[in-house]
């Protein structure tokens, strides 16, 4: 797949009606291609928890228990759509105590994940970035084994390119530009 089409093409997959499967082989394989992206200092500075298809019931419930106290509804509808994806990456970055590292690390952390949304697209599998608002719940937290130095900065949710892939959103490619 030439490079502009990848990123003019790959779209967040958002809808888990039908349940998916992965080539765990191609994932692991992005994963490490992808720490080619630029990171100052070389800290590489992400750290990635990988899910596996048969593990994501039992995460599903030890996150949504904290996710979605006393709301048995909540936490039934994210085991149902969880439980479809062919498996989920919880994303991690190190936080550095420096005010400019710390904006470097997290940077470098996105220029990983377009590498690896990419790459991944390129497989024949999907993703969406997901930052709901309990990554900064400490008791997910906790069962998520992120540590004291670490942001938790979302889950990716990966699937197969099957089901419905929702249209493009248009950019405004021009209004942000000036000259200077
Ligand atoms: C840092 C980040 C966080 C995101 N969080 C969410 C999210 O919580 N839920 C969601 O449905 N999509 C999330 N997305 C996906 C965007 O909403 C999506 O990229 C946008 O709708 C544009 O669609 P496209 O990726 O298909 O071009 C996130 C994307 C990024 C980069």
């Amino acid at each position: 797949m030439e490079l502009k089409d990848a990123i003019t093409s790959r779209r967040s997959v958002k809808i888990f009606d039908h349940d998916m499967h992965i080539d765990d082989e191609a994932l692991y394989e992005a994963l490490k291609l992808s720490t080619d992206a630029p990171n100052h200092g070389m800290r590489e500075p992400w750290r990635i928890v990988h899910v596996s298809k048969d593990r994501l019931g039992d995460m599903s419930r030890s996150v949504s228990r904290f996710a979605f106290r006393n709301e048995p509804e909540k936490q039934q509808s994210h085991f149902d759509a969880v439980t479809k994806l062919g498996g989920l990456l919880v994303m991690i970055v190190k936080r550095d105590p420096r005010q400019k590292e710390n904006l470097e690390n997290h940077l470098a952390f996105g220029t990983y994940a377009q590498n690896l949304m990419l790459l991944l697209y390129e497989a024949g599998i999907g993703t969406c970035w997901k930052s709901p608002e309990y990554i900064f719940s400490p008791k997910v937290r906790k069962v998520l084994g992120v540590q004291a130095d670490e942001d938790l900065v979302g889950f990716l949710y990966l699937t197969d390119l099957e089901g419905k892939i929702p249209p493009k959103k248009p950019r405004h490619t021009e209004s942000f530009i000036s000259e200077y």
